[in-house]
């Protein structure tokens, strides 16, 4: 069936800040081709920039096609063209149109600078599907980075070799692929000059990020962060997320010396429990995890430390459930993010025997979370009385008001006309367990 040509668009990203950062270069790419911009019950085209990291995410694709379909009908009388992103898309690939005869488009996270030509093949009626994870980088493809906000995402690194046995990373972001230092360097150069004052390098495990400078000469993600320390106009330099076994000390010594790299470090551990940590495939155990964050305390003491948690791992007894609480109490995390075990098609934790039970996996969340809440409204007290700045990124909840993050990625509003953008002196006056607040020095 022929399609009319879509003249607008709307890109919706779910998951992990690299899935926000493609679904800017969609949206970058899309709007080059001359589309505008729209809300999604009015756009002609619907990309859908999916995120198969657990059931849940996956799952929900589905119902919201059916939803979004539905609302443009409703408002329009008319079906858009769908396209479905992402690692659902590299994940599921041709299944997808069977599953849901909406979908016009399915493109993976390494193809999507082919979306132009896959929207002609789909208005032609000819089936549009791209899941290639082609050598030559999807990045030469696509166009220079626009203007951005004061805090912008840069990817450095895709893909991952670690193979954790209960994720699918390896299985839909591939292999881990380092960008050319050049390239990077270009990209961080469009981004200040476009506005933003932070950069967050991106990769799935950034740290391994290796490549050549100028002068050929190899460098790690550390010999990147002191070259960008040195670009004009660029404040704030932060990087996520990373494996514990790939933290060189020539990395946690630049924590210790550049002043642009912020005091905070997403450092997942998974579990505290060496016996699931090995079934994890983890290789590192909760000590060496230990030792590694003295290290990086001895270089920086001040700095915020993040992490990701899964409880309900296969066979996880109480007594491994409560190593995590002890690590997680020795730690004292800043912020982390934690997860109940989903198993996923294809990774080899998902035929292990002992899969815990959904109320075990439950109680156990709400145990770690009241623990992790807990410890961030403790590292926000910890903060109190420091002098520091924020860097104000957008307008806040209320009138002329703006909200700002610490360098500890704590989020402060303040009453202020200075533009986003701004850096401004401030003092940490008092904290609540998501946010600080904070007063104009
Ligand atoms: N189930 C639950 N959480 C998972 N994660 C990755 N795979 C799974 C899974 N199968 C979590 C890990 C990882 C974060 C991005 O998502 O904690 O660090
Ligand atoms: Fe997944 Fe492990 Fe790779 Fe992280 S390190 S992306 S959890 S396989």
């Amino acid at each position: 069936m022929t399609r009319a040509t879509p003249k607008s668009f709307h890109v919706k990203s779910f998951g992990c800040q690299m899935n926000v950062y493609d679904g800017t270069r969609m949206t970058e790419l899309l709007a080059a081709q001359g589309l505008t911009e729209a809300g999604q019950d009015e756009a002609d085209l619907v990309v859908l920039n999916t995120c198969h990291i657990r059931e849940k995410a996956t799952e929900k694709v589905y119902s919201d096609i059916g939803r979004i379909v539905k609302h443009s009908v409703e408002a329009r009388g008319v079906r858009p063209m769908i396209a479905v992103a992402g690692c659902v898309a590299q994940a599921e690939g041709s299944e997808i149109p069977l599953r849901s005869k909406a979908v016009d488009i399915v493109v993976g996270p390494q193809a999507y600078h082919r979306l132009p030509a896959l929207v002609a093949d789909a208005a032609t009626g000819v089936a549009a599907l791209d899941t290639d994870m082609p050598t030559a980088s999807k990045f030469g493809a696509l166009p220079a980075r626009r203007v951005t906000g004061a805090s912008a995402f840069l990817t450095v690194q895709e893909g991952c070799d670690k193979f954790c046995t209960y994720c699918v990373v390896p299985y839909t972001r591939g292999a881990e692929v380092s960008r050319p230092w050049a390239q990077v360097m270009d990209e961080a150069r469009a981004l200040v000059e476009g506005g933003a004052r932070e950069i967050t390098l991106l990769g799935q495990n950034v740290n391994a990020w290796e490549g050549e400078d100028e002068a050929g000469r190899t460098r790690g993600l550390d010999g990147l962060i002191r070259a960008l320390d040195r670009l004009p106009g660029l404040a704030r330099i932060r990087y996520t997320t990373s494996h514990p076994c790939d933290m060189s000390e020539a990395l946690i010594g630049a924590h210790g010396d550049v002043e642009t790299l912020m005091p905070f470090l997403h450092l997942p551990v998974q579990s505290g429990s060496d016996r699931i940590l090995k079934m994890m495939n983890r290789s590192h155990d909760s000590a060496s995890y230990l030792r590694l964050i003295d290290r990086v305390r001895q270089a920086r003491p001040d700095i915020a430390i993040s992490g990701d948690f899964i409880v309900g791992f296969p066979g996880e007894t109480e007594s491994d459930f409560a190593a995590t609480l002890a690590l997680v109490e020795t730690v004292g995390h800043a912020q982390a993010f934690s997860f109940k075990y989903s198993p996923r098609p294809g990774t080899p934790a998902a035929d292990m025997d002992e899969q815990i039970p959904a109320d075990v996996m439950e109680a156990r969340l709400q145990r770690l979370q009241a623990l992790l809440n807990s410890q961030q409204h403790a590292f926000n007290r910890a903060t109190v009385g420091r002098h520091t700045r924020i860097l104000i990124e957008r307008e806040g909840r209320r009138p002329g008001q703006k909200l700002g993050k610490t360098p500890w990625l704590q989020s402060a509003h303040l009453a202020t006309e200075a533009p986003i953008g701004s850096l401004i002196d401030v003092t940490i006056a008092s904290a609540g367990p998501n946010s600080v607040a904070v007063e104009k020095i």
